[in-house]
């Protein structure tokens, strides 16, 4: 009994001191995070690469799954059906907010002023696109997807116009 009591206040020393440990080192590791040239991120990924490879397939899903189409054989509704298929879209949307974040990195901003605000206009769309999804509320889900698109649009043609150009193109 007494050898577990003076083990516990061993560790509960060893918390404590641990504890004020991180607390000192806490603020030095938050300035290393804000100098533009940090080590612990890895962006060999490049902005173009996140948008081909990571932002635009999520965006796709969530687009194709939002509203409906007229082909042939008449309206089709592209919501999701199923439990699953409402998880699936969910997913995607977590990959567009977490996409804001990315874009936001020290490496990959292009400034700390409008790029900033469009990479938060992300993650909150793809915010409501989530909430959307685990309710399966479709007019919600379609406003995201609106909402969404413009952020992408708006951005574009602050910082890469021509790529406006080529969505328009894809859409004809
Ligand atoms: C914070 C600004 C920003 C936001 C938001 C943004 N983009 Fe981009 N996007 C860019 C920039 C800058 C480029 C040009 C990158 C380059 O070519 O170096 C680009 C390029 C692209 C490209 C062309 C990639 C290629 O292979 O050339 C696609 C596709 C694209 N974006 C899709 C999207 C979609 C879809 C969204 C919204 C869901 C979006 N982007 C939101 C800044 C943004």
């Amino acid at each position: 009994m007494q050898i577990l009591a003076s083990k516990l206040t061993n560790t509960t020393l060893l918390l404590l001191i641990s504890g004020i440990l991180a607390a000192c080192s806490a603020p030095e590791e938050n300035e290393t995070a804000q100098s533009s040239a940090d080590p612990t991120f890895n962006t060999a990924l490049g902005v173009q690469d996140i948008m081909s490879l990571v932002l635009e397939p999520a965006s796709d899903i969530l687009w194709d799954s939002g509203g409906w189409v007229l082909d042939a054989s008449g309206y089709e509704e592209l919501y999701p059906t199923t439990d699953e298929g409402w998880a699936y879209v969910r997913a995607q949307a977590a990959t567009v907010v977490e996409s804001g974040n990315m874009l936001a990195l020290p490496g990959r901003a292009e400034d700390n002023d409008a790029w900033m605000i469009y990479s938060k206009g992300l993650s909150e769309a793809g915010i409501l696109a989530m909430e959307a999804a685990a309710t399966q509320n479709e007019e919600d889900f379609f406003q995201a997807g609106a909402q969404l698109y413009s952020v992408c649009t708006a951005c574009h043609q602050a910082y890469n116009p021509d790529i406006n150009n080529r969505f328009d193109d894809e859409a004809d």
